[in-house]
């Protein structure tokens, strides 16, 4: 049995814990698409781990994560990762595969990122991590494999093809000294030999899993409206972050993917610029960052906060073929005496009960709400579905049936323990 992990709004909706939770009963933990720009976090007893670009299962020592071809990898980051995991005494070995065909972040990608969005007038407020421009080599057909990164020849042939091109830009447009052939190829060799032994074919790799009945979580980065297709475009990230993303970025045919779980919040935060309806104007904006830790897990930036948005979500639920969720959580609303649920939007008169494209309308759409009654209590000490209060029960039953999906998990707490499963 295979299963997919995808989040269903901005990102950060608690994909590290459930991956963690999930990956007990899985063989492999696949990373499919994204790279360092995704902040991962899994708590464990009085320990807090974030993951960037390894997968979250690594804590369980007996599975194996792979990095999959969808992915990006800055060496430097990874590099790092690696050390912070090994000093928390968690030691990689052949548990962790890198695909051949994972495109490199070089810090050429790094700085325009930055000098991008410091000429854009509409910021999008990306991670700095250089993912969009890598990407986009990607698509361009320049960029640098991490099997090329073990070819001394390929390597250095390719790496001289983009700085003709780039030291020019990076000159002429940025202002930029750009960059030097023989450093940039001598650092990024090292760091070649540095992680070699764990890259590999992971396509036939996972094709042998799959033939053996081992069982995959396909662990997703960022959310559905942060999808390269079908999110908030342009504010959105350089990957496809629904399901359809899994295919093509671990070269698993459709038929393994047996099951997509959409891991969603009670409530709606996003990090970075871009349209977001249902945004707290008031003071619930700082009650909700408080109690909710919301701070970005990557930049550390304060999240944007907002009541829970169910035409963005049913939307979701359609896009990835989610039937179950986990709603996460729900203890931070704990002390709320009314909740609202965004079900359509009015945008000059006019009711959307889908998720518009025309920018014009989503960024303008004013949110139609149904508000329920808050159960001012403590749901973190509740481990069975039927004894959360009738109030928090009501309040899911009704996300149920506005998003189209069964919740099948309850998170009411960052620990492993303060997890509801129906
Ligand atoms: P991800 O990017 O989807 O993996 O999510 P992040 O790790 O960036 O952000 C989720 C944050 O919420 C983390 O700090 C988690 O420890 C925390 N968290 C997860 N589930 C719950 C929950 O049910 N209640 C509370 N209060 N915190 C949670
Ligand atoms: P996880 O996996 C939340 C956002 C950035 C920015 C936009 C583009 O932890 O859910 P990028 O650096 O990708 O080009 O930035 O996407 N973003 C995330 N927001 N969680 C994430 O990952 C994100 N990864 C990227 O804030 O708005
Ligand atoms: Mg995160």
């Amino acid at each position: 049995m295979n299963t997919a992990i995808v989040g269903l709004q901005w990102g950060d909706e608690g994909k590290g814990k459930i991956i963690d939770i999930l990956a007990e009963k899985a063989d492999y933990i696949v990373r499919f698409q994204g790279g360092n720009n995704a902040g991962h976090t899994v708590v464990v007893g009085d320990r807090e781990f974030v993951f960037h670009l390894i997968p979250s299962g690594i804590l369980h020592k007996a599975k194996t994560c792979v990095i999959a071809n969808g992915v990006v990898i800055d060496p430097e980051s990874l590099l790092s990762e690696m050390e912070y995991l090994d000093k928390n005494g968690i030691k990689l070995k052949s548990n962790l595969k890198i695909s051949e065909l994972c495109h490199i972040i070089m810090p050429y990608h790094r700085i325009l990122d930055k000098l991008r969005e410091s000429k854009r007038t509409q910021r999008i407020g990306t991670t700095g991590r250089g993912i969009g421009p890598c990407y986009a080599d990607k698509i361009s057909r320049c960029g640098i494999r991490a099997v090329d990164l073990l070819n001394p020849n390929v390597f250095k042939e390719k790496l001289e093809d983009n700085l003709k091109e780039k030291n020019e830009i990076f000159k002429k447009v940025y202002k930029h000294p750009g960059f030097d052939l023989d450093q940039l190829y001598n650092q990024y060799f090292d760091y070649g030999k540095r992680i070699s032994k764990y890259i590999c074919n992971t396509t036939i790799l996972l094709q042998e899993v799959v033939k053996k009945n081992k069982s995959i979580l396909f662990e997703g980065a960022q959310g559905t409206f942060l999808d390269i297709d079908f999110g908030t475009y342009p504010f959105v990230t350089s990957s496809n972050t629904t399901a359809g993303g899994i295919c093509n970025g671990s070269g698993m045919p459709p038929e393994t993917i047996n099951k997509v779980v959409g891991v969603v919040k009670a409530y709606t935060t996003r990090v970075g610029e871009g349209p977001f309806p249902t945004e707290f104007k008031d003071e619930l904006s700082d009650i909700i960052r408080e109690k909710g830790r919301e701070f970005g897990a990557t930049t550390g930036r304060p999240r944007r906060c907002g009541w829970f948005d169910a035409v963005l979500v049913k939307y979701a639920t359609s896009l990835s073929g989610v039937r179950e969720v986990a709603m996460m959580k729900l203890d931070v609303l704990d002390n709320l005496k009314e909740i609202s649920v965004c079900v359509s939007y009015k945008y000059k008169g006019k009711i959307f009960r889908n998720f518009p494209y025309d920018f014009e309308v989503l960024t303008g759409a004013q949110p139609v709400y149904k508000t329920f009654k808050g159960w001012c209590s403590d749901l973190s000490k509740i481990h069975k579905f039927n004894r959360l209060p009738r109030n928090a029960l009501n309040y899911l039953c009704a996300l149920e049936d506005l998003i189209l999906a069964k919740i099948r998990i309850v998170s009411v707490g960052s620990a492993r323990s303060e997890t509801i499963f129906r």
